[in-house]
């Protein structure tokens, strides 16, 4: 505690290493950080920064998602607005559900990414980011279907948007077989949020 600065405006050797420890953990295509204060905080920043880059506003989130208690947050995170009031700049699709949703059978992920491509076509506007838990952590646990994610992705950047993978339940190695939840999807996202990483991690990773 004595050595912590959590104020990044003052560069100090510790946040270096520690990115550069962090960076180590993922695909090289992820390399740049910000470091802020909260999951809210940086999913809050993501949302600006694809806005930023794509300059358009609608958001494509997932039913049950959450993704932080901030206004901009809130608007994404139909967990808590709990489908009242969303917001015109958010487009809220089906939970891939393979389990109790729409689709069961093996394929299920094809079919509810079908279904998702279909909605986000069918809008006038287009997307500038689709954010999703690779599990829908307070939603239930519940697992994206397989191939969900890897659709979904090709057919955001398709029409310019940027993806989002929502870490904070699933990173820092919480899911044990991978270190990141996207890496259960094959798929790497264009930004990814952190949170509440892991104690007592001893194997000298972040
Ligand atoms: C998936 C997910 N995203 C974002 C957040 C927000 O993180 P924080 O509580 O650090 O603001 C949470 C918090 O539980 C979360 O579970």
């Amino acid at each position: 505690m004595a050595k912590l600065n959590t104020n990044t405006r003052y560069l100090y050797d510790h946040i270096n290493e520690y990115s550069a420890n962090l960076l180590a953990c993922f695909p090289t295509s992820l390399n740049k950080i910000f470091l802020v204060n909260s999951g809210s905080d940086a999913s809050g920043l993501a949302l600006r920064l694809a806005r930023k880059f794509t300059v358009k506003r609608k958001i494509a989130g997932v039913e049950h998602g959450y993704h932080g208690n901030t206004q901009a947050g809130i608007e994404i995170s139909h967990y808590k607005f709990g489908g009242k009031g969303t917001s015109e700049n958010v487009l809220c699709l089906p939970i891939p559900d393979s389990y109790r949703g729409e689709f069961k059978t093996e394929n299920a992920g094809l079919s509810f990414s079908k279904d998702a491509i279909q909605r986000i076509n069918n809008l006038e506007e287009k997307i500038v980011a689709f954010i999703a838990e690779p599990i829908v952590g307070c939603g239930g646990q519940v697992p994206l279907a397989k191939n969900y994610l890897k659709e979904i992705y090709a057919a955001i950047r398709n029409q310019g948007g940027v993806c989002i993978s929502d870490e904070v339940q699933t990173g820092f190695g919480k899911l044990g077989d991978v270190f990141w939840g996207f890496q259960q999807h094959d798929v790497i996202p264009d930004i990814v949020i952190l949170g509440k990483r892991t104690p007592n991690w001893s194997s000298g990773l972040p």
